[in-house]
């Protein structure tokens, strides 16, 4: 139907007849002559309708926003004031001498360029919104990436296999999606939170180098950076260990980041231990964007009797640390409140600070409510520890470590934006040694840090589990975990070692993971791999602020779709079928 895109056509084709189909973007009537602004993917194009062609002239008079067109017309200059440095088309306009109306249009529910509309609106009519460029251009770039990784994968070796999505829970952590099996009555299959069981069990069938676009299912809380289901790039290699992958991986996304966004990330990606980051970040996806650091400060404190240091001083599970901000002089005393609001969401119980004034004049030359509990020799040791300079302000944290690595870890990332500290583009890393067990406190058990057919490091793991680190590696890009995997168990004995120490007993192991137990027992190579979140990796790609801008159809903070209007009652017979009764829960007094 058409000879050219919209947003391809230039002065290259002057003279030429062309043939456009595409919506109108905006038509503007300027006393006897129409110009309609024609979009399609690729972008916008000039179509004037002059008078004198009465018929199209009379048709071009009905079109209205969003109808769409089918437009022959000439290729010529544009006057020069009405040209447009901001169009690739923006030198020329298409002369029409044929139009078709394919389709009319109601009014949209939102103008394509109108700011501030509702998200659920957006949802609603997603396809609508899809239309917006800057839209078009996410889903561009993220067919792009999805494109050349696949290329690079095949290029490397890797075999795209699928895996079910009826399948039985796996123990990725968060809570499953479940589907009523109707010739199965009472039993239930549980969609994947990831393939990652089929996937090693793909490597015991010797399938070498596996990937898949997969999608996963998660119910747990969303965020910006979540949905309840999402793709991941999952990948698992044989024989290889945790260097080989992560120089194949990391090779990957210098090679994604240089084809898409013409950028080149270092080589090699710097890699640091998970002790390390939450020592000096408070965080195991640090952004290294980010020049502001933890400097611990608890032992500057054993002496002091101010209760807001001297409790957590003495405590084994606490951390005192300063966090130094350069030119935190010009954070008003209202922003100071508002940050130790912002660090109490985090469980902070305040935010003590010293300003930096002058080093020169002393104690005087600083200002601080704390500085009467504070011996002046502790306060020379803080300003020495930190390197204080004139013009900084410098933050305390002192809690258990967790409230401690959660709050200030927010409050680093955050004066880091307000105070424009950030330096370079991207950032990426290796994080590294996590720990392979945490222990729950609720729960009163250990827990598998990453899920628990990560291999242990060294062989000590079961006398020290606190201890024991874990042969796993997440990938981090400007402080958001874009990827995650291990080199996992592949001895059927330490399989069961670490259920057991997870508190998985035999029985329970056999009932839910027997399949895996067998397959290891019958020749199971040494494997590993991980997993891409695609749509975190795009969302950092086009600089979208959440992973709903690059993801067609989301759902929205509560896990439903406004386009569909999913989740919704089913019909009583269906449910009968299925052998299910709906119990609601009480409403809420
Ligand atoms: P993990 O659970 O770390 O590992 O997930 C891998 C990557 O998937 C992305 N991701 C998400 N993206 C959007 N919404 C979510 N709810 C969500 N949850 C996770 C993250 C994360 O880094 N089977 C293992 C991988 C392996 O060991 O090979 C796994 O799923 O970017
Ligand atoms: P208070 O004696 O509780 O008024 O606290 C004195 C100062 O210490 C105030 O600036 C508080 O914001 C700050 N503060 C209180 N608790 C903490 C904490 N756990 N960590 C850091 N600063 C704190």
């Amino acid at each position: 139907m058409r000879s050219h895109y919209c947003g391809q056509v230039d002065e290259s084709l002057l003279d030429q007849t062309i043939t456009l189909c595409g919506w109108v973007n905006r038509r503007r009537d300027h006393g006897g002559v129409i110009f309609v602004d024609l979009r399609d993917r690729a972008g916008l194009v000039q179509v004037v309708f002059n008078p004198d062609l009465q018929d199209v002239f009379a048709k071009a008079e009905r079109v209205r926003n969003e109808y769409v067109l089918q437009v022959t017309g000439v290729i010529r200059l544009r006057p020069v004031d009405g040209i447009n440095p901001k169009l690739f088309s923006g030198k020329i306009e298409v002369i029409a001498k044929e139009l078709t109306i394919l389709n009319e249009a109601a009014t949209p529910p939102f103008q394509l360029d109108e700011e501030n509309v509702g998200e659920e609106t957006r949802l609603t009519y997603r396809y609508i919104d899809l239309r917006r460029p800057e839209m078009q251009q996410r889903f561009q770039t993220r067919a792009k990436v999805t494109g050349f990784i696949r290329r690079y994968l095949e290029d490397h070796g890797f075999l795209d296999i699928e895996t079910p999505m009826l399948t039985k829970a796996t123990p990725e952590g968060a809570r499953d999606y479940l589907v009523p099996s109707r010739t199965h009555p009472g039993s239930f299959f549980a969609l994947p939170q990831s393939p990652q069981l089929f996937k090693q069990l793909l490597m015991m069938a010797g399938m070498d180098r596996y990937y898949q676009f997969a999608r996963c299912f998660r119910d747990e809380d969303l965020r910006a950076d979540r949905q309840p289901e999402f793709t991941q790039i999952d990948i698992e290699t044989s024989f290889m260990d945790e260097n080989d992958i992560m120089n194949l991986m990391e090779g990957m996304m210098r090679a994604t980041y240089k084809e898409v966004l013409n950028i080149d990330l270092p080589n090699p990606f710097p890699r640091m231990p998970y002790s390390e980051a939450m020592h000096r970040f408070g965080s195991d996806k640090p952004d290294m964007r980010n020049p502001l650091e933890f400097i611990d400060v608890k032992d500057l404190m054993q002496e002091v009797e101010f209760k807001v240091f001297a409790v957590p001083a003495k405590d084994p599970n606490s951390r005192i640390i300063a966090l130094r901000v350069p030119k935190g002089d010009q954070l008003s005393r209202k922003d100071i409140d508002d940050y130790t609001k912002f660090v109490g969401r985090y469980g902070a119980k305040g935010l003590a600070y010293i300003k930096v004034n002058d080093l020169s004049a002393g104690m005087e030359g600083l200002q601080s409510t704390i500085l009467k509990f504070l011996p002046d020799q502790v306060v020379k040791n803080i300003l020495e520890r930190t390197q204080a300079q004139n013009g900084d302000v410098i933050f305390f944290g002192a809690d258990k470590a967790r409230i401690v690595n959660d709050a200030m870890g927010a409050l680093r990332l955050k004066v880091g934006q307000d105070l424009n500290l950030l330096q370079g583009d991207w950032a990426a890393l290796w994080v590294v040694d996590f720990p392979m067990f945490e222990f729950d406190d609720k729960e009163n058990r250990w827990v598998a840090i990453h899920h628990p057919f990560t291999a242990p490091k060294g062989d000590d793991w079961m006398t020290n589990p606190g201890e024991a680190l874990s042969r796993a590696y997440d990938m981090v890009l400007n402080g958001t975990e874009v990827g995650g995997g291990s080199i996992r168990i592949h001895s059927m004995e330490m399989q069961k070692q670490v259920f057991n120490l997870l508190g998985i007993s035999d029985e329970e192991a056999e009932q839910k993971f027997s399949f895996l137990l067998n397959a290891l027992k019958y020749g199971c190579p040494p494997h590993g791999g991980l997993a891409f979140g695609l749509d975190r990796l795009v969302m950092l790609m086009t600089g979208s602020q959440s992973i709903r801008d690059v993801m067609a159809f989301p759902k929205t903070q509560t896990a439903a779709c406004p386009l569909t209007d999913a989740p919704a009652e089913v019909p009583a017979k269906q449910l009968r079928e299925l052998n299910i009764r709906v119990q609601l829960p009480e409403k809420q007094a």
